[in-house]
């Protein structure tokens, strides 16, 4: 069913914060048996970010925060909501959320994490939307902020070699109009069958820490990659053509595709199912390799600063996360 709504949810500024530290193929290299020839074939992937000690999840959010207000011409205390897309969180509770919206002094806002791992942007995003178009809320802030170094087994060389750290926002606003702009629809999924391809299975509830559960690895990502990969390739085009699809659109209306950034062979297998060229199809993964729930906000962000998104554009999101979660949004710019 269709929500006609008087009401659009435009984006009204964008911010990343990417920590200093640079750590590349050939940094690991030296501490695992891997090269930076199988890496870069593999995955794309050149170098990624990692935070200091003292950089937590929401330390990133924070920075990332500020640019996206400074854009967006808005003091804190007029954000109604704080959305902290994060699978790396400061501390188990409380949310990640509360600590930015302490250091950002935006006490009006309602502020909460959501976890949906590498999709949390676009289910941020989704939650988003519908505050803004049901009236309820004039200013949402969506984060996605990871520190997915602190979540690697760097031994694992199947695992390690993929992550990295870092932090996007944009400021979503309500505006009143009858032009077809903002975010025009999202449209989001999980599959609960899946929750062992993708994982960090040592956890409160499971598996109570203790010494056997730290020498067991639990609190590491542990992922079976190629099931991970065909599920990717699979979920992410055909949400991206319902997008399409739900809005009376076709591949050809797209300006720009921004996929999740998790390994550029499937984001080159996505392009080729939908029959997107990669003109059309922003990448950045060789800088950053996977963020997790930063990974399309900061695609955003960079993809805005280049000029390749310009006003009246077709901007299609598409990701795949641990869960299985997966989602897609259409926006026009
Ligand atoms: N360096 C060198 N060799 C490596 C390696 C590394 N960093 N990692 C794995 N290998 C080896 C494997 O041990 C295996 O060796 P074997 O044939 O002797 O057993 C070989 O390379 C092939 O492994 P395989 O897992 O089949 O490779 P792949 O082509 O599937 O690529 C991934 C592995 C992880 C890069 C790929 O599966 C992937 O990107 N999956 C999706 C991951 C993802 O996107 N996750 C997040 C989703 S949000």
């Amino acid at each position: 069913m269709k929500f006609n709504s008087p009401f659009k949810a435009e984006v009204a500024g964008t911010g990343i914060y990417l920590p200093e530290k640079i750590v590349t193929n050939r940094d690991l290299e030296k501490i695992l048996d891997t090269s930076d020839d199988w890496i870069r074939a593999r995955t794309g992937i050149q170098e990624r970010r990692v935070a200091r000690e003292d950089e937590s999840a929401s330390v990133l959010a924070v920075n990332a925060a500020r640019a996206a207000l400074a854009e967006a011409r808005l003091e804190p205390d007029r954000i109604d909501m704080i959305i902290v897309c994060t699978s790396t969180p400061d501390v188990l509770y409380p949310s990640t959320a509360c600590y930015v919206q302490k250091e950002l002094g935006a006490f009006r806002s309602a502020a909460y994490d959501i976890s949906a791992v590498c999709s949390g942007f676009v289910f941020g995003l989704s939650i988003a939307e519908q505050f803004l178009k049901a009236g309820r809320y004039q200013h949402i802030l969506v984060i996605g902020s990871e520190v997915n170094s602190r979540i690697v087994d760097w031994t694992d060389r199947s695992t390690c070699i993929l992550f990295g750290d870092g932090a996007g926002a944009a400021v979503i606003k309500r505006v009143e109009t009858s032009e077809r702009k903002g975010v025009l629809s999202s449209h989001i999924y999980s599959d609960g069958t899946q929750t062992d391809i993708l994982g960090v299975p040592g956890g409160i509830g499971r598996t109570p820490i203790s010494h056997a559960s730290i020498d067991e690895k639990q609190y590491f990502i542990k992922m079976v990659g190629n099931a991970t990969f065909k599920f990717a390739v699979k979920r992410m085009s055909d949400v991206a053509l319902e997008a399409l699809e739900y809005n009376g659109f076709t591949t050809k209306d797209v300006d720009l595709m921004i996929p999740h950034q998790a390994n550029k062979r499937i984001i080159d297998a996505v392009g080729e199912r939908l029959e997107v060229g990669p003109e059309k199809i922003f990448v950045n993964i060789e800088k950053y390799g996977n963020t997790a729930a930063a990974s399309i906000p900061i695609a955003l962000h960079e993809a805005r600063q280049c000029g390749r998104i310009k006003p009246g554009n077709l901007v299609l999101l598409t990701v795949l996360g641990a869960g299985l979660t997966w989602g897609a949004a259409l926006i026009r710019w």
